[in-house]
């Protein structure tokens, strides 16, 4: 099966980045399938840190071609920015060779983060809590049909036409809503540079991938945000605007359904950026203490994120929407010295009912149900293999195991690359 998805299984953040450069060492193909810049996947690499936002977590590999697929929406001025940052570090970047976009992909302007920021300001239900990176109102112009894509960035005449489209509609009720209005000529300019500048790597990437998995290459599909953040399955309205879970994988990629090997990301305890419900949030000082010990600062934004313990209904229901078969649980030396350790078994709903179900609706309505288990005081991020673990730290995986119904077969006990227990 030479196709592998890797997919955040609760609000993002679980440790994508980490996992992806993992297993980028057997890839041929590394390749991003949807959101865009409010992505943040953090790398360790021997110089140090390293967050990428748009650019897949192979890059790091020599060997690996990263793609940036069609279901990507990518602000072209952003990219070039995130390549000179990647140059300047000493991670070669070669447009064409080992960075290639999809022709399909769609453009984020300015004039999406300006509309992000009024769309967050004029909600009488409350703010999403958006990373304010365009995303949302990029991917509502592709519904619209009036967005524009990477592939009009390098011919003008088709260029002047996409952008008409867009000026046009946006500009009919930006001006009433206090918007400031788009200026087609200098957008033009912007445009046209960046794509000279990406030029090299904007090409037909879907047809590149499905002749890749033909020939048998090893595919790696690098999933952002998380299944609780999927436009469709997450908890919506408080979700990102893309197809995060394994649907988007195919879509986002150009390549068919077929028998693809999907990996589940999730921390041993739970965390989210932005507004939305959290059932198993900590708002105490366990929340506080989980924030310091696992740095939990958003890698986009730097906001602080919000802690919980771990949710087995949220993580048995994104791992049903997702296919996962396997977790890789990452974070767990986080809950060295918390005890016990608590995990959502259950909820019970307003009306006194319970339910191992996640719900659609009123979720933050719902009191959760805990099992308890004993902590470890051990410094895990030494460890490497399953059966040096302390007895708690084994007890607690397999407590996970029970509760969600799926195998963990990779534990991460640190952020670096070589901190990973297989099984
Ligand atoms: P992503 O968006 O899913 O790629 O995750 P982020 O990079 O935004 O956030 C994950 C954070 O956890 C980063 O700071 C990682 O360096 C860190 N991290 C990943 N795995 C581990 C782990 O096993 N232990 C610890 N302590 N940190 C980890
Ligand atoms: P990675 O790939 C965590 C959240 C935002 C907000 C909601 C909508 O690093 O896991 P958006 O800007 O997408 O319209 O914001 O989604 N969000 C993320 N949270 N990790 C991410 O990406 C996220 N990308 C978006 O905080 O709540
Ligand atoms: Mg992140």
């Amino acid at each position: 099966m030479p196709t592998t998805c890797v997919v955040g299984i609760l609000w993002g953040d679980e440790g994508k980045g980490k996992v992806i450069d993992y297993l980028a060492a057997d890839a041929d193909y590394v390749v991003r399938f949807g959101g865009g810049h409010n992505a943040g996947h953090t790398l360790y690499l021997p110089s140090g840190k390293l967050v990428l936002h748009l650019v897949p977590s192979g890059i790091v590999h020599p060997h690996t071609v990263n793609v940036i697929g069609n279901g990507v929406v990518v602000d072209p001025v952003h990219l070039c920015g995130e390549i000179d940052r990647l140059i300047e570090r000493g991670i070669a970047v070669e447009l064409g060779r080992n960075l290639l976009l999809s022709e399909r992909a769609h453009v984020i302007v300015e004039a999406h983060r300006l509309q992000d920021a009024w769309g967050e300001g004029v909600r009488s239900g409350g703010k999403i809590g958006t990373t304010g990176r365009g995303v949302g109102p990029a991917y509502s112009d592709r519904c619209a049909r009036i967005g524009l894509r990477l592939g009009d960035l390098v011919d003008p005449a088709r260029l002047d036409r996409a952008l008409a489209n867009l000026v046009e509609q946006k500009n009919a009720w930006f001006g009433p809503a206090g918007i400031p209005l788009l200026d087609a000529a200098a957008m033009r300019n912007t445009l046209l540079a960046a794509g000279d500048r990406l030029r090299a790597g904007i090409g037909d990437t879907g047809k590149l991938l499905r002749d890749a998995s033909a020939a048998g290459k090893r595919i790696l599909l690098e999933g952002a945000q998380g299944c609780l953040l999927d436009l469709e399955h997450g908890t919506y309205p408080f979700v990102t605007s893309s197809h995060a879970s394994t649907g988007g994988a195919y879509s986002g990629s150009g390549l068919p359904p077929h028998e693809m090997r999907t990996v589940g990301i999730v921390k041993a305890y739970a965390t989210r950026v932005g507004e939305g419900p959290f059932p198993s949030e900590l708002k105490d000082d366990t929340g506080d203490r989980l924030r310091v010990a696992g740095k939990e600062f958003g890698s986009t934004t730097g906001r602080p994120r919000r802690c919980g313990w771990f949710d087995s209904v949220a993580v048995r229901y994104s791992g049903a929407v997702s296919g996962a078969t396997e977790l890789v649980l990452t974070n767990l030396d986080v809950l060295r010295g918390f005890d016990p350790l608590r995990v959502v078994v259950g909820y019970r709903l307003p009306d006194g009912s319970k339910t191992t179900d996640f719900p659609a609706f009123e979720l933050e309505r719902l009191t959760p149900e805990f099992a308890e288990l004993p902590g470890f005081t051990e410094d895990l991020q030494q460890v490497r293999r399953f059966e040096d673990l302390p007895p708690n730290a084994r007890g607690y995986v397999e407590a996970i195991e029970r509760h969600t119904g799926i195998a963990v077969r990779t534990i991460s006990v640190g952020p670096e690359r070589q901190q990973v227990i297989l099984r």
